[in-house]
């Protein structure tokens, strides 16, 4: 169970979700993200997006830049080594890449915390923190799979935005959802986007 911590800026407690975007495609997926920690009262979001995630942005959305950067609470630059979430002082619960490309995997497999997306990540880790890679690409050569396995011998849970079909998907939404719906399970908050396998307990769609 992940716990939460009282946060002294509002008096409550919060959980603090680290959201890092990079340039693989599916940028929908860290938006769809942000989308719903936004209705979460309960949830304070820091978002950091690499350069090559603005350049996909154009490419696979119309929304604007200050559109996605307006759903988070903080957003920090790439660059900024120096932003809150460089430190393992700084209490945060968990860290979502979503997508992640095979560079930014690459520089988290081998400690390379140049930009602060890598360097969040390395400290998540190293505080044994919840850290999830969407990762997106395919094929995959040797490299990539050994990084995928570095990472999870480090603590990292490689979730690649696989879509499932059992749902009978009607949209790409229903796709994303899903998707995310499983993403957010990986940190406890509560949601209705996937219907529960033979579950009655679990409210339908
Ligand atoms: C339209 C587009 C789609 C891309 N899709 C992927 C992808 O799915 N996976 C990937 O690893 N890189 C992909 N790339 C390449 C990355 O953007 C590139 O390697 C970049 O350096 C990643 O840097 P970052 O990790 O700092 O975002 C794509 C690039 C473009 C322009």
């Amino acid at each position: 169970m992940i716990e939460s911590f009282h946060s002294s800026a509002n008096g409550k407690f919060m959980k603090r979700i680290i959201i890092g975007i990079t340039g693989a495609t599916g940028i929908l997926y860290g938006i769809r993200i942000l989308e719903l920690l936004k209705k979460n009262p309960a949830v304070e979001t820091h978002l950091i997006l690499s350069k090559p995630a603005v350049q996909t942005l154009a490419y696979e959305t119309d929304m604007n830049l200050q559109a996605i950067k307006g759903l988070a609470d903080q957003v920090h630059s790439n660059e900024d080594i120096a932003a809150s979430v460089s430190s393992g002082s700084f209490q945060t619960e968990a860290m979502i890449i979503a997508p992640c490309s095979m560079r930014t995997l690459s520089a988290i497999a081998h400690g390379h915390s140049d930009k602060l997306i890598a360097r969040a990540a390395d400290v998540i880790l190293k505080e044994r923190r919840r850290l999830i890679l969407m990762v997106r690409e395919t094929p995959l050569h040797y490299g990539h799979l050994q990084n995928m396995l570095l990472v999870t011998q480090m603590g990292a849970i490689v979730a690649p935005p696989v879509p499932a079909f059992y749902h009978r998907p009607q949209s790409i939404d229903d796709i994303v959802d899903h998707t995310v719906g499983r993403i957010l399970d990986l940190i406890h908050i509560e949601h209705n986007l996937v219907a529960r396998w033979k579950d009655p307990l679990a409210s339908s769609q």
